[in-house]
């Protein structure tokens, strides 16, 4: 049976849809049977929180985006971040890779205090992240935009790249051998050499996981992946995702489809208005009152 959460998330999802920009059409949704629900990874308890963020608040004017919002992820876990649209949680992602200062909280990675400033700092810090409305660069291959991803990685890149010494042609083969493998590892390898602007919109959002993937993050922050596709496209990612944490990652998602949330993820927050209104694993906070309210009252 499908629950009442589902079937309002699943409302809200095709009004965001409708609303956000897309790069190339989706293709129509086959039928597709429900995939089987994955089984959790048991993450490893013995080490430090990969993110650990506390007391995070941010505000727009007379708007209060985020309030109070604290959150422990722990290692090898996909832990998923929901809630109606406007809740707050691209703006927490904002606030915890650097495009947003915060106005308050702490900040923790792999058990170190460490300080969104900025962005690139950030991404050295072991987080990377995808963005809600694709950002790649359009004009270049798509091997090429993976590389761009890795230099945050390298030594050689800017001074190499004028000096051409042999240290900085040897790194450039390395980066572009790392991006290859990237883009085979997401499914797209075939790809490498076309404009990343023809890829179809699937693709496109896979290009992105790659070039994150590029920083070599112990953290991926995902703000829907998943929008604009198919039920297949949908089952793929799912794959790609539980590939990604069988591969030594963990993953911090923002997701519509609540199904395909409450089948993926390890635990769950719940947002609303800027706030956590629940926090737990996907049986627990489904069947939480105050979340199918958030998502019954969203305007539906
Ligand atoms: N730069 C900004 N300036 C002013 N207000 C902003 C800014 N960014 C976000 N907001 C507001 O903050 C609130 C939270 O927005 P946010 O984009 O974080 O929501 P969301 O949960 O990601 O929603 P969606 O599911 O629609 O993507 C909204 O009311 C939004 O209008
Ligand atoms: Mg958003």
């Amino acid at each position: 049976m499908t629950s009442s959460i589902e079937q309002a998330a699943q409302r809200s999802a095709a009004a965001a849809a409708a609303a956000a920009p897309v790069a190339a059409a989706p293709a129509p949704a086959p039928a597709v049977p429900p995939a089987p629900a994955v089984p959790a990874v048991a993450p490893a308890t013995d080490r430090a929180p990969i993110l650990r963020i506390a007391g995070a608040g941010k505000r727009f004017g007379g708007l209060q985006a985020l309030s109070n919002v604290g959150l422990t992820i722990l290692p090898g876990q996909i832990y998923g971040l929901i809630g109606p649209n406007g809740a707050g949680k691209t703006t927490f992602f904002n606030v915890i890779t650097g495009l947003y200062q915060p106005d308050g909280g702490t900040f923790e990675l792999a058990g170190k205090p460490y300080s969104p400033s900025a962005p690139h700092a950030v991404a050295r810090a072991g987080i990377a992240r995808t963005f809600q409305n694709i950002r790649l660069f359009g004009d270049m291959t798509v091997l090429e935009n993976v590389m761009v991803g890795r230099h945050v990685r390298t030594r050689q890149a800017v001074l190499g790249a004028i000096l051409r010494h042999r240290a900085a042609r040897e790194e450039e083969a390395a980066i572009r051998a790392r991006a290859q493998e990237l883009l085979d590892f997401v499914g797209i390898g075939r790809f490498a050499g076309r404009t990343a602007r023809h890829l179809s919109y699937g693709d496109q959002r896979r290009l992105e996981i790659a070039r994150a993937l590029a920083t070599d993050p112990q953290l991926l922050a995902l703000d829907e992946p998943a929008a604009g596709m198919n039920a297949t496209e949908k089952l793929a990612l799912r794959e790609l995702l539980v590939k990604i944490r069988a591969d030594g990652r963990t993953i911090l998602l923002i997701e519509h489809d609540v199904k395909l949330m409450m089948g993926l993820c390890d635990r769950i927050t719940v947002l609303d208005y800027g706030k956590v209104i629940a926090e737990g694993v996907p049986a627990e906070v489904q069947k939480n009152p105050a979340v199918i309210e958030a998502y019954l009252g969203a305007g539906h």
